[in-house]
């Protein structure tokens, strides 16, 4: 069975959302609606699908069942509340909005509404992502210490709607809240005690070009996530560090490289002569006490997302993506502010 499915905000990501839903099997794409004529022309002439010119016909059409907003982040939360009260179940992409009030009213008028709602999470189904988890969940190299998530990048934040605070603009809502969930997914049941983070303004002060967040769990665990976009040279997109081993993907593509060990508590050291000078703390390990090989990335495929959500709709699966996650990511976001305009450690209740 499929849904009937409609966009508003046929821009990058809109047109994404349209193609991957023609291809797909559980969405009939009907119409998309956009305020720029250019992008309805083109939803016509390029994917041959109806654009209303008006939101009012758009949501007057009552065989869109399934909405996904994917306007810039300042009008997911009037949008997507318009499509509920229109009946429709309602997809926002992310960020899910700007705010944690905001996402209340929006979780309120699903309730009110009896429509489905979520946030488009698909790098949840990012295949280095799904390696770190599997190694996480299986403690592959012990009890995760510490996980480190970096995007990295050398343009400064684009030159759209991105570049601009009232639109939701900067890199904590773009690709922070996708690395955030990511992060959130691993500590799903550990709580997050404390936080701090720092923005970066190098190509801009308008928005953050970029920050650098740590995140202080429980159980004594620390996950660091940096996005950056200023750096003509990268470093790993993963650094994970358990109790008995560390594992690190290199970047976006690239197999999973994974070292056990076996000895780590091994006191009897030799030193070398290295290039640092004579040391202990540097001297190598041995195939003894540690054994290296490599994951290779999986498939998988990001429009599970929306099989979940229409089996949701049916009645057949939780949805994967819940409110609660949202809330967290979205506290987690008001809280990264709060620590980079007070320039202090913020202790997080949950
Ligand atoms: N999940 C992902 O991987 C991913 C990737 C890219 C973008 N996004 C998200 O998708 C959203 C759109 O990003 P984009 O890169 O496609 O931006 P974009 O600028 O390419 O497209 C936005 C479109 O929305 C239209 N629009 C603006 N206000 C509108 C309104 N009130 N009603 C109808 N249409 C309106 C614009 O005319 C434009 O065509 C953002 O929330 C962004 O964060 C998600």
């Amino acid at each position: 069975m499929k849904h009937g499915f409609g966009v508003i905000g046929n821009g990058g990501m809109g047109d994404w959302h349209v193609r991957r839903a023609q291809a797909g099997d559980v969405l009939d794409v009907i119409a998309v609606h956009d305020i720029k004529e250019s992008r309805n022309v083109f939803a016509e002439q390029k994917r041959g699908v109806k654009a209303y010119r008006t939101l009012e016909e758009f949501l007057a059409d009552k065989s869109i069942e399934i909405v996904t907003v994917a306007t810039p982040n300042d009008v997911h939360e009037s949008l997507a509340i318009a499509c509920m009260e229109a009946g429709k179940h309602v997809i926002s992409e992310k960020p899910v909005t700007l705010s944690v009030a905001s996402l209340e009213r929006m979780i309120a008028a699903s309730k009110r509404c009896g429509v489905r709602f979520s946030v488009h999470q698909n790098r949840r189904w990012d295949a280095d992502y799904l390696v770190m988890k599997e190694l996480f969940e299986k403690q592959t190299v012990g009890e995760v210490l510490n996980i480190e998530s970096r995007v990295h990048g050398s343009r400064g934040v684009p030159g759209d709607w991105r570049g601009i605070k009232k639109y939701g603009g900067g890199m904590l809502y773009d690709w922070g809240v996708h690395m955030i969930d990511q992060m959130l997914m691993l500590f799903r049941d550990v709580k997050l005690e404390s936080l701090f983070c720092q923005f970066d303004h190098i190509t801009t002060n308008e928005v953050d070009d970029g920050f650098k967040l740590t995140m202080c769990f429980e159980n004594g665990a620390r996950a660091y996530i940096e996005i950056g976009t200023y750096n003509f040279i990268t470093l790993p997109r993963f650094y994970m560090q358990g109790k008995h081993g560390t594992a690190l993907i290199p970047d976006w593509g690239k197999p999973c490289q994974v070292v056990e060990c076996f000895g780590w508590d091994e006191k009897d050291v030799t030193p070398i002569q290295a290039a640092a000078g004579l040391t202990k703390t540097m001297a190598p390990r041995d195939e003894v006490t540690t054994k290296s090989f490599e994951i290779a990335l999986p498939e998988s495929d990001p429009h599970d997302y929306y099989r979940n959500f229409c089996a949701a709709i049916e009645g057949r699966e939780e949805q994967i993506v819940t409110h609660g996650q949202m809330l967290r990511v979205m506290r987690v976001i008001e809280a990264a502010f709060e620590s980079d305009a007070k320039k202090q450690v913020i202790k997080f209740e949950e």
